[in-house]
């Protein structure tokens, strides 16, 4: 058999969840089923290149950012491969050379984990595909585009949870639900229904209100949800929730849409803050501009709302059609609240490319 030598490319978004994944059991499995858009702007490119090595009997990569090499990088990835070696069962065959760049700032306390991982996902894929390409056996099902993304949302799930979402676009759902036939726990899905014209195009302005490190990492925030007080209730609340995302998907009703989702956001702080230790991820900065945001809301009647992932970042969403004065009330009021007046403009996105 004639192994490869080459390099392979994938820029991969980062996804912003609308129905929050906060929980999760053995293997990654997410206790409740959650739903994202995926970005556009905000991506990381990852080249992968790979050579046939003598030693079989470990792993081999060295891992850089921006051309430095990142050695702070590499338990994070040595513990995916582990993880993932079953279902790649040639990735001790090669020494691998990742280098990785991402199109926002680092250390602007924007989690580069969804999109990160799930660019290296794609990256191992093709080099799958490449192997098995030699293979003149395999089904049609195996060669397919479905297979592919699949398989590479399955990968990017076990280096991180949210990163699985990161795949395809525009509107992703990940946990197996009564709502979407065909979803999963293991992998991401497009998400099959109807949605409203006024969700195209749908914008994401991320406001950096602390670009710090995150206070407490991903991991020890699931792990937090085992015997939490309100886990159960708060596990059945995302399935009602996502039943009801459905008819707001459809029908467009951005009063609702904004409802559920900033009481999504909040709730996956109240988990946080009714936890036992117990943490507040929001900054003053974060509680002044949801304040600002519902002010204008109130004032204009546009239909801005926020969302949060678990830190002091505010995403202010809104539709397409009202960017214009938004942006002027972001840039004359929000921009303050912000660390050196940081703000990232991005967009609901078509998910990841092969360079
Ligand atoms: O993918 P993880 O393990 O970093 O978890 C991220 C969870 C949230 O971003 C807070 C919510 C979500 O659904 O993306």
């Amino acid at each position: 058999e004639k192994r490869p030598n080459g390099q392979v490319a994938w820029e991969s978004p980062s996804n912003i969840a609308l129905i929050k994944y906060w929980g999760k059991r053995k293997n990654q499995i997410p206790e409740n089923p959650s739903i994202s858009f995926t970005l556009s702007n905000c991506k990381t490119i990852t080249t992968l290149s790979y050579k046939v090595k003598e030693n079989k009997d470990n792993f081999s990569f060295d891992v850089f950012l921006d051309g430095e090499k990142k050695a702070d990088f590499k338990p994070k990835i040595q513990s995916f491969f582990e993880r993932v070696l079953v279902y790649l069962p040639f990735l001790k065959d090669y020494h691998f050379t990742i280098e990785t760049k991402n199109t926002f700032p680092h250390s602007s306390g924007i989690a580069s984990s969804a999109s990160g991982m799930s660019a290296l996902a794609l990256c191992l894929m093709s080099l799958e595909k490449q192997i098995l390409d030699l293979d003149v056996t395999l089904s049609a099902v195996e060669r397919s585009e479905d297979y592919f993304n699949q398989k590479a949302s399955f990968l990017a799930r076990l280096g991180s949870g949210s990163a699985c979402r990161s795949i395809e676009g525009d509107l992703i759902v990940w946990g197996e639900n009564k709502v979407v036939k065909g979803s999963s726990d293991l992998f991401g899905t497009k998400y099959p229904f109807k949605v409203h014209d006024i969700f195209k195009e749908y914008q994401d302005t991320i406001l950096l209100v602390d670009k710090g490190e995150k206070q407490v990492s991903s991991t020890v925030g699931h792990d937090l949800m085992h015997g939490h007080p309100f886990a159960q209730n708060r596990f059945q609340q995302a399935h009602d929730n996502l039943e009801k995302m459905k008819t707001i998907l459809e029908t467009g009703n951005l009063d609702e849409f904004n409802a559920l989702v900033e009481s999504e956001a909040l709730t996956l702080h109240a988990m946080m803050m009714t936890s036992m230790p117990y943490f507040i991820l929001m900054k003053p900065n974060t509680l002044k501009v949801i304040n600002a945001i519902w002010g204008f809301r109130e004032k204009t009647k546009l239909p801005v709302s926020f969302t949060l992932d678990a830190g002091a970042n505010v995403h202010v969403l809104y539709p397409k059609r009202d960017a214009i004065p938004v942006l002027e009330f972001i840039k004359s009021e929000l921009v303050a609240y912000c660390q050196n007046e940081h703000f990232i403009c991005d967009q609901i996105g078509k998910g990841a490319n092969q360079l």
